[in-house]
């Protein structure tokens, strides 16, 4: 594997007042994946960005982006980082074309009036260039804090909690564009609190709880990995014993008798679903009808619910 395009090494903040927002962080992003930081409201993601993204001063750990040390060099590896802050914190009176020159210029990059067209237009906002940022609707303004972080075309783009407050309509919208984004190569690390939306954007998924990071993995592995299939099988007559073929299985009886309740196997391919079919075979074979079966693949979200119910770390 191909060195890491941002690595950070038991970062952590703690906030006057003692809120200790992040407690040893390390992660490590790979360039070109889209990587989906997904946690409750105050878990830590936005004081995440905000330390890389220069916002947020440490209290302790290392980072390194494009091999430069964040501490001791933080321009040269800013200019190539992109920030789509949470709030829309933008000078409202500002028009469009004016925001997106401004911030082009912001780490030293030349004006290039031709490459902000093209972001402007890629982000349907061309023909709003000349609008006030507080004439737009909210959706247009957060494709004007887009075109603001795009403006110096960084290779790494923070985009924190993107859909955020935006319809299910728009969201998916703001998802093809961040699809479009990884195609032109941009590395992009979000933020979000909506399992549906990682489960969607992401290669990678990191959850991080209470400033700590809980798990990181390929997003399918995770699901593969803490997956599980549940099966829920009414009987047609009521069972007094499983018998042993049957009990061969990770299967309990319930509701008296009437129902035979599976739960085993991954998500993943095969998994938990082939095991059921073997089940149902070794059911017919014991001379068992049941009437109704339903299977269900745990998600990517009882995943995190349940990473989310084991309580608060020590
Ligand atoms: N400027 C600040 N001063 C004090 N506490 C803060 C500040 N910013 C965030 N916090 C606290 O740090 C924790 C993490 O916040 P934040 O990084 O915003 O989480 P998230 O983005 O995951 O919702 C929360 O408990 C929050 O209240
Ligand atoms: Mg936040």
């Amino acid at each position: 594997m191909s060195e890491p395009i941002l690595s950070i090494r038991g970062l952590t903040k703690t906030y006057k007042g003692g809120i200790r927002a992040l407690d040893k962080v390390d992660l490590d992003i790979r360039a070109g994946e889209i990587f989906a930081l997904l946690g409750p409201n105050g878990a830590g993601k936005t004081t995440l960005i905000g330390a890389v993204c220069g916002l947020v001063r440490p209290t302790g750990g290392t980072m390194t982006a494009f091999g430069h040390d964040l501490a001791r060099d933080w321009r040269a590896a800013r200019a190539r980082i992109g920030l789509v802050p949470q709030e829309l914190a933008t000078d409202m009176f500002e028009t469009v074309w004016r925001a997106v020159t401004y911030s082009q210029g912001l780490f030293g990059k030349p004006y290039d009036a031709a490459r902000l067209e093209e972001i402007l237009k890629s982000l349907s906002l061309w023909d709003k260039k000349d609008a006030q940022i507080r004439a737009l609707s909210g959706g247009m303004k957060r494709r004007v804090l887009i075109a603001k972080a795009l403006a110096h075309d960084p290779e790494l783009l923070f985009l924190d909690e993107p859909t955020a407050g935006v319809d299910v309509e728009l969201r998916k919208g703001m998802w093809q564009q961040i699809a479009a984004l990884k195609e032109r190569g941009v590395t992009i690390i979000l933020t979000t609190h909506y399992i549906e939306e990682a489960e969607e954007m992401a290669d990678r998924v990191g959850i991080i709880r209470s400033g700590r990071i809980l798990m990181v993995d390929e997003k399918h592995a995770m699901m593969e990995r803490l997956g599980t299939t549940e099966a829920v099988i009414d009987l047609a007559a009521p069972l007094a014993a499983l018998p042993p073929d049957i009990a061969a299985f990770p299967v309990e009886l319930g509701e008296g008798g009437r129902r035979l309740i599976y739960r085993g196997g991954s998500a993943g391919e095969g998994g938990g679903r082939a095991e059921v079919a073997q089940l149902t075979q070794a059911l017919t074979r014991a001379g068992i009808a049941y009437t109704t079966l339903d299977i269900h693949d745990s998600s990517l979200e009882d995943i995190f619910v349940g990473l989310l119910g084991e309580g608060e770390p020590a």
